[in-house]
C-alpha cells in the first residue's frame, strides 16, 4: 500500500505543508468553511489507491492509523467486541426479525424501518430517492457546518446545490448527536432545522452512545433517520445499517429500496441479532468509556457543548485547523482538520479509545506550546 505520509514523515525531514497538499490537493486555501456560502467539494485528488473519487476524511484516518496516540476514531471497533453469530444463528438469521427489532428500538412501526449496509448506503439511498421529485430547478439541500461530509457530498452527487441557510430547501440533512460537534440539538433546534424544507434526513450514528431518544418520537413530517451498528457496537466487520422513512413514503421507498439495493448477507444478519441480544452489556460498556472520557474532556474544555457522541470539535485551534493537525502529527498524535468537515478553523477529537485520557494529556500540550 502507497503510504504517501503518515507518523514517521516527518522523521525523514519531509516537508509537511507540500505532504498534506500532495495528498489532498490544497485543502487548506480552498473555499471550505465560510458560514454562508456551503464550501466546495474537496479537491479530489488521484489518490492513494489510484481512484479519482475517494472519500478524504476516512483517507487521512487510515493513513495515519499508526499515530502514538489516536483521537482520529469515532468508533469503538478495537474498544469493545461485539460477539461473533453462531453456525446456527446463521442458519436461522431473519431480516424480519432484525427489522422488527430495530423498529421497535427507533420507536417506529416495521413497515417504515429497511434495513442496509451501513449507515452509509442508508443515507445515499435516502437521498437518491429524494433526489427523483420531479422539479424545475436546481434543489437546495441544506447543512449546517462543520458536518460529516458524506451527508453532503452525496447530496451534491445528487445534484443538489448545498447551503448553510434557513428557508425554503428541498432537503435538510445533519448528523445528530453531531458529527464532529459531539451534541444533539434540542426539540425547538431540531424543529428550526426542519423548518422549510420539503425533507429532512437525520443521521443518527451515534445516537446511542447515550439514551437519548430518536428524532423519529418527534413525530415531525417528512423526517428521515439512519442508524448503524458501526459506531456503538464497533460492529463495522457486520455492516448492518438502516434507514427510517416517513409514514407517507415507507410503500413507494419499499419499491426503491427492493429495486436498487440487496438483501443484507445472514451471516451480517445473524451477527447483528447476536449483537443486539448482547446490546445491553456492549452499550453498558461503551458508555463507561464514553463517559469518562467525557468527563477528561469537560475538565479540559470546561465551557463547550455537553457531548452524547464521543467526538468533539475543538475550534478555534492556534494557527488554523490544518496547521495545527500537522503539528500534531509530530507528536505522533492523529486529529481531523476540520477542513475535511466544512470548517477549517478547528478540528476533530475523538474520545474512543481507553487511552483517551492519557492521549488527551498529550493533546493538551502540544496544543499549550502551540498558543
Ligand atoms: C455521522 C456518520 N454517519 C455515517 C457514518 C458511516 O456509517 P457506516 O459505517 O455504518 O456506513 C459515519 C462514520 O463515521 C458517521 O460518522
Amino acid at each position: 500500500m502507497i503510504r504517501p505520509f503518515g507518523p514517521t514523515w516527518t522523521e525523514g525531514g519531509r516537508d509537511p505543508r507540500r505532504a498534506i497538499e500532495r495528498s489532498w490537493g490544497t485543502v487548506a486555501s480552498s473555499a471550505f468553511g465560510s458560514t454562508r456560502s456551503a464550501p466546495e467539494a474537496p479537491p479530489f485528488s488521484s489518490g492513494r489507491l489510484g481512484n479519482p473519487v475517494r472519500f478524504p476524511l476516512a483517507d487521512w484516518i487510515d493513513d495515519h492509523e499508526g499515530c502514538r496516540y489516536n483521537l482520529g476514531k469515532s468508533g469503538m471497533r478495537g474498544t469493545v467486541r461485539h460477539p461473533l453469530p453462531t453456525r446456527t444463528q446463521v442458519r436461522d438469521a431473519s431480516e424480519p426479525e432484525l427489522r422488527r427489532r430495530l423498529a421497535d428500538r427507533v420507536g417506529v412501526s416495521r413497515s417504515r424501518l429497511f434495513v442496509t449496509h451501513g449507515a452509509s448506503e442508508a443515507n445515499s439511498l435516502a437521498i437518491a430517492f429524494l433526489s427523483r421529485r420531479p422539479r424545475g430547478r436546481s434543489p437546495r439541500c441544506r447543512v449546517r457546518f462543520p458536518e460529516y461530509p458524506p451527508l453532503y457530498d452525496t447530496a451534491r452527487t445528487f445534484g443538489y446545490r448545498v447551503v448553510d441557510a434557513s428557508g425554503p430547501v428541498d432537503l435538510a440533512v445533519a448528523s445528530l448527536p453531531r458529527n464532529p460537534e459531539g451534541c444533539l440539538w434540542s426539540s425547538g433546534e431540531i424543529e428550526r432545522f426542519t423548518n422549510g424544507a420539503r425533507a429532512t434526513l437525520i443521521d443518527e450514528t451515534f445516537r446511542e452512545f447515550t439514551t437519548a431518544r430518536s428524532v423519529q418520537r418527534l413525530e415531525l413530517p417528512s423526517v428521515w433517520s439512519t442508524g448503524t451498528f458501526t459506531k456503538a457496537y464497533g460492529a463495522d466487520d457486520l455492516r448492518v445499517g438502516y434507514v427510517v422513512t416517513p409514514e407517507a413514503e415507507a410503500d413507494r421507498f419499499a419499491r426503491f429500496h427492493g429495486v436498487v439495493t440487496d438483501e443484507i448477507a445472514e451471516w451480517s444478519v445473524a451477527g447483528a441479532l447476536a449483537t443486539l441480544d448482547d446490546g445491553e452489556r456492549i452499550l453498558r460498556e461503551v458508555r463507561r468509556v464514553f463517559e469518562r472520557n467525557r468527563a477528561a474532556w469537560r475538565r479540559a474544555t470546561p465551557r463547550g457543548p455537553e457531548l452524547a457522541a464521543p467526538v468533539a470539535f475543538d475550534d478555534p485551534v492556534p494557527g488554523g485547523g490544518d496547521r495545527f493537525t500537522l503539528r500534531c502529527l509530530r507528536a505522533s498524535i492523529l486529529v481531523c482538520p476540520g477542513s475535511l468537515l466544512g470548517k477549517p478553523s478547528g478540528v476533530r477529537v475523538c474520545l474512543t479509545r481507553r487511552s483517551f485520557p492519557r492521549d488527551l494529556a498529550v493533546y493538551r500540550r502540544v496544543r499549550d506550546g502551540a498558543r
